[in-house]
Formats: C-alpha cells, sequence, structure tokens
C-alpha cells in the first residue's frame, strides 16, 4: 500500500529540527493532512509507504534551511496610532521613563486604542502578523495592555480572537491589563487594581479570550506585591502567569516570576542574581527581547548566560509593540542574541522555536520538526543555521509552510505574500 504525500519540502542543505537531529543535504520533508509524517533520504521514501504522486506540492528549498516555523512568544500587535514622534524624542536624549510619566508612553497608545473600533484594531494586526509571517513567524502571543479599562480591554483581546480565527497563524492572546495605571485612576491605583480583578479577569475567562495573565512590574507600573495579586486573580480564572520582570529597573520581577510559578518572566535587564536562581529552581522561562533596549538607546542588556548556565530556558522574542520596539523582524532578535547576549547559533535557533513554544506553553504542539507533528516549517535562503543570523538586516525566508499548508513565499520579484 502506497500513500502520495499532501506536500514534500526537498532540495534543503540542512534541516534545523530543534530538540532533535540536524540533518544535512539529501533530507527530505514529506506532509500529509497537515503532519509530518516522513523525514529522511529519497532512498528512505521508496521504502517507506509514503509516496510523491501528481497531486503532491513539491517546495524547493534550493540549498537553503529548514526550521521549525518560528514561535513568537510575546508581542503587543494590536494598538491603535504610532509613537513615531516619542521615538524621535528619545533619540534626542528625552528618557522612556520621562515621557511616561509626563503622560506620554504607554497611555498615548491607549489613546490610539480607544479611539479605534474592533475592525481597525484587526486590520493593523492583521498587517503586522503577515509581517512577522514574512519573517518565518507560525505560532504567535499577543498582549492586551493598550486598553486599561473593560471594554477596551476585550475589544482588544476579543480583536486577537477574531484575526485567529480569520488567519492561518496560531495565536495565543494575554490578558495584560496590568501594563500600567490609566491616567483617570492615577489618584486612585487600588480601584484600578480592583477593576482588574474583579471585573476584567472574570470577563475574559468568561468568553475564553486569554491563556495568559501578565504584569508589567515596573517603578511606572506595579510592585511585585500588586503583580501577585493580580496573577492569583488570573490563577483563579485559569490563566497562567507571565511577568514583564526587571526591564528598566530591578523591582522583584524575576522572583514574583518563580514565586508564582510563571510560564515565563520577559525582559529581565535588570534581574538579580537571586532571581535568576530561582527561576531556575521553578522552571520559568526567561524570554529575552534585546530589541527593545536597542530602540531605546539603552546600553544594558539581561544576562543571558547566566541564565543558560543556571539552566533557565532561554527564549527570544521582537517584543513587537508601537513604544519600546517597533519591529516584526524575529531574524534579527537572533543576531542580536549572538552579538549582544553572548548566545550561540543553536542557543538562538532554539531561543525562537523550541523554546518559545516553551514560554507559551506550547512544548507539545509548536517549536519542533518531528514525525506526527503539525508541518509548520520556514525555509531560509541560507546555507546553514549558522548562517540565519549572521547576515542580518535582510529577510531570508523564502517560504513558510503552516500545518501542510504553504502560506508565504517569495515571489521571483522580491518578496511578498503568495
Ligand atoms: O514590553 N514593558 C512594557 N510594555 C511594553 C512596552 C510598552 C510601551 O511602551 O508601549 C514592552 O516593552
Ligand atoms: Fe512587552
Amino acid at each position: 500500500m502506497s500513500a502520495p504525500l499532501d506536500l514534500v519540502v526537498e532540495g534543503a542543505a540542512e534541516i534545523y529540527t530543534a530538540a532533535g537531529p540536524i540533518y544535512s543535504a539529501g533530507t527530505l520533508i514529506g506532509v500529509q493532512h497537515g503532519r509530518v509524517v516522513f523525514i529522511g533520504s529519497k532512498t528512505a521514501l521508496g521504502a517507506s509507504p509514503w509516496t510523491i504522486g501528481e497531486g503532491t506540492t513539491r517546495v524547493d528549498a534550493a540549498g537553503g534551511l529548514v526550521t521549525p516555523g518560528l514561535v513568537e512568544c510575546h508581542t503587543h500587535i494590536v494598538f491603535g496610532g504610532d509613537r513615531a514622534g516619542e521615538y524621535a524624542q528619545r533619540a534626542t536624549g528625552v528618557p522612556y521613563l520621562e515621557i511616561a510619566r509626563a503622560g506620554g508612553g504607554i497611555a498615548t497608545t491607549v489613546r490610539g486604542t480607544r479611539a479605534a473600533s474592533q475592525e481597525e484594531l484587526v486590520e493593523g494586526a492583521h498587517r503586522r502578523l503577515d509581517r512577522l509571517v514574512s519573517f518565518g513567524v507560525t505560532t504567535c502571543e499577543v498582549k492586551s495592555g493598550y486598553g486599561l479599562d473593560l471594554d477596551t480591554e476585550l475589544k482588544i483581546l476579543r480583536a486577537v480572537k477574531a484575526l485567529d480565527a480569520d488567519h492561518p497563524v496560531d495565536l495565543v492572546g494575554t490578558f495584560l491589563g496590568a501594563h500600567t495605571v490609566p491616567p483617570e485612576h492615577k489618584r486612585s491605583r487600588e480601584a484600578y487594581l480592583d477593576l482588574v480583578v474583579e471585573e476584567m479577569i472574570p470577563a475574559v475567562a468568561a468568553e475564553d479570550l486569554a491563556r495568559f495573565c501578565d504584569v508589567f512590574v515596573e517603578a511606572e507600573a506595579f510592585s511585585a506585591k500588586e503583580g501577585a495579586r493580580v496573577l492569583q486573580a488570573g490563577v483563579n480564572h485559569g490563566l497562567k502567569p507571565k511577568v514583564h520582570a526587571d526591564q528598566l529597573t530591578g523591582c522583584g520581577g524575576a522572583e514574583l516570576a518563580a514565586r508564582v510559578g510563571a510560564v515565563s518572566a520577559d525582559h529581565l535587564e535588570h534581574v538579580s542574581l537571586a532571581g535568576v536562581r530561582a527561576m531556575a529552581t521553578s522552571g520559568t522561562v526567561a524570554v529575552l527581547l534585546p530589541g527593545a533596549s536597542l530602540f531605546l538607546g539603552q546600553d544594558v542588556r539581561p544576562p543571558a548566560r547566566a541564565l543558560l548556565d543556571a539552566g533557565v530556558p532561554v527564549a527570544l522574542s521582537t517584543d513587537c509593540n508601537p513604544g519600546t520596539c517597533m519591529t516584526e523582524n524575529l531574524q534579527v532578535m537572533m543576531t542580536l542574541g549572538m552579538s549582544r547576549l553572548g548566545m550561540s547559533p543553536t542557543e538562538v535557533l532554539d531561543a525562537v522555536t523550541v523554546q518559545a513554544a516553551r514560554a507559551l506553553d506550547m512544548a507539545d504542539e509548536a517549536g519542533q520538526i518531528a514525525v506526527g507533528r503539525k508541518a509548520d516549517l520556514a525555509i531560509f535562503d541560507v546555507a546553514s543555521h549558522v548562517h540565519l543570523p549572521y547576515h542580518f538586516g535582510v529577510n531570508h525566508t523564502r517560504a513558510v509552510v503552516k500545518a501542510g499548508a504553504v502560506i508565504w513565499e517569495a515571489s521571483a520579484l522580491g518578496v511578498g505574500p503568495r
């Protein structure tokens, strides 16, 4: 009995499976019903029940690199307006926290997001998601946090759900109502926290709009104690904890993440040694976002080597957002992971695949190429995984396969959607 494959990827110089072997030239990947069913040589394919038939889609990797579809585990791509003006201000010397204290920063984007309709939010996020796909992404996390009132937080997460239904990429929603205290509650932060805990979290959970609950633990946002209250309320409603931790100052964010058994602690530029040790014990994934300090013009780096040496799983992400990192280029984050954080080529590749999947509690579903797994693949015009972060700032993607279907490919005239 022989069965034709739905799709085959051939001609790869290297297949980087992440958490499995690295295959060299001559290895094919066979896909049926959206899943990988075969990995091996042409000879092995001949001896298997699988065949390449007339109806098989043939994807030519043309001497390139095949990796798992990239997993983008920390974004804020649903927002209204932009902050190009503040970026210009910052570049000429006004600090991020000063802009925030003067009513700009996150509050600027909150105004833009409150003013936008759900359809407008979906439209903007759709464009950003398409751009993420063009860089190889097949799974993407999206946070709320630019609404900061019940209606707008729900509007953002409903936009994520609508986009998920409409787009081949798998989206994962995170509730970040505790992003900052909104202007109308500046004198009553307790009342705002009550709103988050007593109204927003139950409403988000009732509509099944998020898998995670996140909190920004920072001088201008929430203390570790306030964060603990929010995360506990999330847990009570089935939302797993995540923390924006120690980004601009050391505030005990990593320690909090470890204490509550958070899935991930993100940023960590100012993490303490105790925080690193606590994360190693709790198994919390460190999500490093090196584009943020680059974009903010700050020469601070999270201690990636100390985290890795302590046994903390390390993921990398863009943090794509209008304030601190306006890019969808996850490939550049791999370069920054090496040049700025001292990670190795395999560590940065794992950081945007298998480790990013762990940061979304999706290690069984995404981030690896293996027989039986969903056929989410990225194909790059580079000779090996070492070349992908090495040649930076350009887009190397040749094609992207999601659940066995080609959803994006570079055109002969340049790059563009299929
Ligand atoms: O991950 N750190 C907090 N939140 C976002 C940026 C917020 C903003 O400035 O819009 C971040 O960097
Ligand atoms: Fe963020």
